[in-house]
């Protein structure tokens, strides 16, 4: 059952209270969204006020805000990540994740899934019993028609993510497009997640399923945490 009681507010609060977790001379990675670019400014305060840690971006957005608010920036050829902040587009009572709302989850789930912790940040109308939300599929510009007949095949529905502001398509930091698969309620998160994987001409896709460590989900008066 879908929930109430999103909002900005509802995000911010997730985002500042993740973003309390990184100790002195950790490394953090930076998630893509407005959730998470409330824990990339929080976090930016805190190395304002005397912090020292290093972020690995997820995104163009996220890096670009992590400068904004002066955190020291790494890569994943430097360092593993202690700790990564990221939202999400949909979580499951499992703890089971759809991401890519931003087109940013095939740098999102190599950067949530090489840290330690991997802390998801979101508001409640996120949260669901069981996955539905269409799920963002990147694939190489020359997989779009092999990938959707393959989805097809696996019973879903895609369709290629448009440009909001100009005609074409959205193309990704990684120079792919989208297609958003909607595949109705998902019984089989894993399953569905190893036929994507296993699909040639697909980069990554936005089923996050046994990665999440702990979830802060901003109410109207607080934070709920779970691990
Ligand atoms: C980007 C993502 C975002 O984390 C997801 O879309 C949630 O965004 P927001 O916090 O703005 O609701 O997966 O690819």
């Amino acid at each position: 059952m879908k929930q109430t009681g999103g909002g900005d507010d509802a995000k911010r609060r997730a985002g500042e209270s993740a973003a309390d977790i990184p100790g002195d001379g950790d490394v953090v990675g930076l998630g893509t969204g407005s959730t998470a670019a409330h824990a990339i400014r929080e976090l930016g305060e805190r190395v304002d006020a005397g912090l020292d840690v290093r972020g690995i971006p997820t995104s163009f957005q996220s890096r670009e805000l992590a400068r904004e608010a002066g955190i020291p920036l790494t890569s994943l050829d430097e360092a593993v990540p202690d700790v990564a902040i990221d939202g999400a587009d949909e979580v499951a009572a499992d703890g089971a994740l759809i991401k890519g709302g931003g087109a940013a989850h095939a740098r999102e789930k190599l950067v949530d899934s090489a840290a330690e912790r991997f802390v998801v940040v979101a508001d409640p109308t996120k949260e669901s019993d069981r996955l539905s939300q269409p799920v963002p599929v990147e694939v190489l510009p020359d997989a779009r028609a092999p990938v959707a007949d393959a989805v097809r095949s696996a019973g879903g529905d895609p369709t290629l993510r448009a440009a909001e502001r100009k005609d074409g398509p959205v193309v990704t930091d990684n120079g792919n497009l989208v297609l958003d698969c909607k595949f109705g309620t998902i019984d089989d998160p894993h399953g569905l997640a190893r036929t994507l994987s296993a699909t040639p001409g697909v980069v990554e896709h936005g089923l996050f399923v046994d990665l999440v460590d702990e979830l802060h989900v901003g109410t109207d008066d607080g934070v709920d945490v779970t691990r």
